[in-house]
């Protein structure tokens, strides 16, 4: 186990050149949870936030018109590249979904974000930059680490050689996600928390959000 604490990009920018190969079990759920709630809906307009290796890239380009999918990894960025070839409907950016994000005011129908929240400190900025680019009516679907499990020291980590490196985590609550959401403007649909059918009776490994943006 590493000591020194590492940068989150220089950590995911590492990380790229395994993330996909490497045994992952919140990775592999999260995928299945996105296409069980997202799955028998289209969107004209998706905006992904924090689209890593293109992951869900590839199931969002097939449910949206147009995909623009960012992430301040440049490693992850090129994996995803290449992943999705020349997939025509979907760009590809680097941001920082902490400052104002690359897309114009109400832009999009439906906001996607998958296993990026725990590196972030401060939620609102997220939120209110959802609520800027979202239609009025569009959803915001995020699916994260479960707190439980981060209450139990648990955060995202991968091997260096036979080094661990744990990438920089913060703490949200349930009731953060609901104070901020509410905040700004958005109400919640759906709230649902995930198990892999081999840890039943453990604590759930995600849970996600499914919000809608109001009219204010
Ligand atoms: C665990 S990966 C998840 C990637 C993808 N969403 C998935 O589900 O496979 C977390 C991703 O969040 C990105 N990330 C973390 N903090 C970020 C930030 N402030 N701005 C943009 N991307 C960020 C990382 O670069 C990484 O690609």
């Amino acid at each position: 186990m590493s000591n020194n604490p590492i940068n989150i990009q220089d950590a995911y920018n590492e990380w790229s050149q395994t993330y996909d190969s490497d045994k992952n079990a919140t990775r592999d759920l999260d995928q299945v949870v996105i296409r069980r709630v997202l799955g028998e809906f289209r969107f004209e307009s998706i905006i992904e936030i924090g689209c890593g290796s293109g992951k869900n890239t590839v199931f969002l380009s097939q449910l949206g018109g147009r995909v623009s999918a960012f992430d301040f990894s440049e490693g992850m960025l090129t994996k995803a590249k290449e992943k999705l070839g020349k997939i025509p409907n979907v760009i590809f950016s680097v941001a920082d979904i902490t400052k104002p994000w690359p897309c114009a005011e109400q832009s999009a129908n439906l906001v996607t974000c998958n296993l990026v929240l725990e590196h972030v400190e401060e939620l609102s900025v997220v939120f209110s930059e959802a609520a800027r680019t979202l239609v009025n009516g569009g959803w915001f679907f995020i699916c994260e680490l479960h707190p439980f499990r981060q209450y139990q020291g648990i955060v995202a980590n991968y091997y260096n050689g036979d080094q661990i490196i744990q990438i920089p985590a913060f703490v949200h609550h349930i009731s953060d996600f609901l104070g901020v959401a509410q905040k700004s403007s958005f109400v919640l649909k759906q709230l649902q928390e995930w198990w892999r059918e081999k840890d039943q009776g453990k604590p759930p490994r995600l849970v996600s959000f499914l919000f809608e943006k109001t009219v204010k």
